[in-house]
């Protein structure tokens, strides 16, 4: 079953939101997100590690597109969360979609974080 979102719209042009490999921490409907931007693409993740709770907006991006973790520097790929030094953890990530009237952030429907 394709996944439903309720999406929220969070700047009117994508280039508000976070220059090339730059972590940003948005608020999107009470929650704090990540936003960053890998190859002039934008991509949006959790703002707590799944390992142990450190702020990810204090890492960093790498050059083959993980966001790195401050505190014990596990990689979380950008793109889809993917724990890529091989921790077996997973870094939840959203959609994000540029529209004529802004750009949006997807929350799955049904599900809660926190
Ligand atoms: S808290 Fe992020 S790797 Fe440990």
């Amino acid at each position: 079953m394709a996944k439903e979102y309720n999406w929220h719209r969070v700047a009117d042009a994508d280039d508000e939101l976070a220059a090339e490999a730059v972590i940003t921490v948005q608020d999107v409907a009470g929650k704090k997100v990540c936003v960053t931007r890998y190859q002039g693409e934008l991509y949006a993740f959790a703002h707590k590690c799944p390992h142990a709770g450190a702020f990810m907006q204090e890492g960093y991006i790498d050059a083959v597109g993980n966001i790195v973790c401050p505190l014990h520097r596990y990689k979380f790929s950008v793109k889809n969360g993917r724990n890529t030094s091989g921790e077996g953890f997973y870094l939840k990530t959203y959609p994000i979609e540029l529209r004529p009237e802004g750009v949006f952030i997807g929350f799955e429907k049904g599900w809660f974080s926190w």
